[in-house]
Formats: structure tokens, C-alpha cells, sequence
């Protein structure tokens, strides 16, 4: 199981609108000087009043522990999102986790190229803002319908080296950017980063697919959908076996055994609930784990299995 995750109560210190319907938030302790460190590609956890729980990239400077800022999107569809806009006031405390990162950077002598659309801007932001303060080279390509949906845009023009930045609107260009032609070549030791909407990544991945293995890492906002789920078997360490319909989750089922597990989104992003398996054939649904990891750890809010899975539970 993960570790626990210190929650702090935090200040909203500032709110700003950037483009795209989007908010940006600044949190700093209502006491402490400094918060616990974060390094780019992190995300903290947000606990709302009617117990929902989400998550949002840090976008702020890792160097800055004086504060975290994070950027909300009103989705068209975001119940959250959307009382996060109309509630959220300066001087308004919240509970936030202390951060977790399963976006985090690879040490690599390499160029590093970041991709990213919309609100996937989110981490790539900290990324720029790491690699700009250690005098690093980069490449960021932002892709946007038009610089007014595009969040946290006047960020990025001030922190970015001339040259680095490369935005991709399509007000000014009238198609998507072609990234097949522009990720053709992966130069020697390259590292690609990329965020943003599913059919974003899914593009990205299929223009990067002859990039060397380990090169390309990537965060989603939303679990892979991979069709209706189908009934399989929970084996637990004790000998139980536990039937998880198709309509239930593994998590639903282990909470009803009385097996303690914590959870947090329940949608295979944050990595809360986090488990072993020993034997089996895993259909791994979420968004966190590495493919190393897949070969020994299972996601139970979102994850499911063919037949009868053993976990190290
Ligand atoms: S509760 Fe977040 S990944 Fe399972």
C-alpha cells in the first residue's frame, strides 16, 4: 500500500484567470514559511467540503517552497471545476496533500522536449521553469486552439529562453501541428515529456513510437478507456476469494472484505490505492504506473484482471 500522504490546511493567497477558462491558484501555509519540496511534474491533492478529492499538477516554481500554485480548468462537464471557479476566495483555507510526483523527470545529458496541449500545461510548466533556472536547453512545443484558450501563456513567454518556446494555435496556423514531421528525429539521449487531452497523447505516442525505449514519459488527466469491464476473481493472501462483478471495482469489493486500503481519486490517477499482485493476468486501467511496475504492482479503483488475480493483500 502507498504511504499515507501528510494533508496540510492551506490559505488561498491569490486567485488569477489566465486563458482558456482557466484559474490560477496560489496556496501558502497559514504559519509555516515553507512547504514540503516538490520537484517538476508533481501534484497535489485537493479535498473539497462534500468529501471529493482531485488532483492538479504544481505549476509553480520547484525552487519556491514558500507556496504551491496549481491551474483549474472549467470543464463544460466539471461539477468540481466548475464550484472551484465560482466558490474559491482568497483567505479561504483547504485541505491539500503534500505533493507525489509520477511525472517526474529523468536525469539525461540529453536535449529535453516537452509537449503539451491546453491545460496539460500544467506540469510542463514546472519542467520549463526547472530547466530554465539550471541553464538547460529545451524545447516546448504548446499546441492551443488560439492564445486566448491557451492557460497560463503569459507564464510561459516570461520564463521560456528566446528560441525555446514553440506554439502550435490554430487560429494562426488553421490545422494541427503535424507531429509526426516534428518529432521525426529523437536526437541522441533526448527525453520527451508530454500532457494533455487523451487523443493529444494518443497522437504524441503514436509519433513517438520509434523513439528509443524509456524516452517518452507522459501524464493523462483521464484513466484509458479499453471497453465494457468484465466480472474477474481478487485471490487474497489469506485464501479468500472475492468476485468483483463487472459493475463493481476490485477497491468496492476489498472495502466490503474489510481489507484497509486508502484511496483518493478512485480513477487510477493519484496512485493512493496502490497494491502488489503475485500471479495472474492484470488489465492495468490506470494512469500511474510505470510499465517496470506493472509487472509486480496493481491499481484497484480502476484495474481489473482475466479470471483470477493474487494480490499481496
Ligand atoms: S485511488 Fe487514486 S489511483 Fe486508486
Amino acid at each position: 500500500m502507498a504511504a499515507p500522504r501528510l494533508i496540510m490546511k492551506l490559505r488561498v493567497a491569490a486567485l488569477r484567470p489566465t486563458g482558456g477558462e482557466t484559474l490560477v491558484v496560489e496556496f501558502q501555509h497559514p504559519r509555516k514559511p515553507q512547504l514540503p519540496a516538490f520537484t517538476p511534474g508533481a501534484h497535489v491533492d485537493l479535498h473539497l467540503p462534500d468529501g471529493k478529492v482531485r488532483q492538479y499538477s504544481l505549476c509553480g516554481d520547484p525552487a519556491d517552497r514558500s507556496r504551491y500554485v496549481i491551474a483549474i480548468k472549467r470543464e463544460a462537464q466539471g461539477a468540481v471545476s466548475g464550484w472551484l471557479h465560482d466558490h474559491l476566495r482568497e483567505g479561504m483555507i483547504l485541505p491539500v496533500s503534500a505533493p507525489r510526483n509520477h511525472f517526474p523527470m529523468q536525469p539525461t545529458e540529453g536535449p529535453v522536449t516537452l509537449v503539451a496541449a491546453g491545460i496539460g500545461i500544467t506540469p510542463v510548466l514546472s519542467m520549463a521553469r526547472a530547466l530554465g533556472a539550471e541553464g538547460r536547453p529545451f524545447a516546448l512545443h504548446y499546441v492551443a486552439p488560439s492564445r486566448a484558450s491557451a492557460p497560463l501563456l503569459d507564464d510561459l513567454e516570461a520564463l521560456c529562453p528566446e528560441g525555446s518556446l514553440h506554439l502550435h494555435l490554430r487560429e494562426e496556423t488553421g490545422a494541427r501541428p503535424d507531429l509526426e514531421a516534428l518529432l521525426a528525429t529523437p536526437a541522441k539521449g533526448a527525453q520527451l515529456y508530454h500532457c494533455g487531452p487523451a487523443g493529444f497523447m494518443a497522437a504524441v505516442e503514436a509519433a513517438t513510437r520509434h523513439w528509443p525505449e524509456g524516452s517518452v514519459h507522459s501524464e493523462a488527466f483521464q484513466p484509458p478507456d479499453l471497453g465494457p469491464p468484465q466480472p474477474f476473481t481478487l485471490r487474497l493472501k489469506d485464501g479468500r476469494e472475492l468476485p468483483v462483478a463487472a459493475n463493481e471495482t476490485a477497491l468496492q469489493v476489498l472495502r466490503a472484505a474489510g481489507v484497509p486500503l486508502m484511496a483518493s481519486c478512485e480513477n487510477g490517477l493519484c496512485g493512493s490505492c496502490e497494491c502488489g499482485w503475485s500471479a495472474g493476468m492484470p488489465l492495468h486501467r490506470d494512469r500511474v504506473l510505470s510499465p517496470e511496475a506493472r509487472s509486480r504492482r496493481f491499481i484497484p479503483c480502476v484495474s481489473r484482471a482475466e479470471g483470477v488475480i493474487a494480490l499481496d493483500l
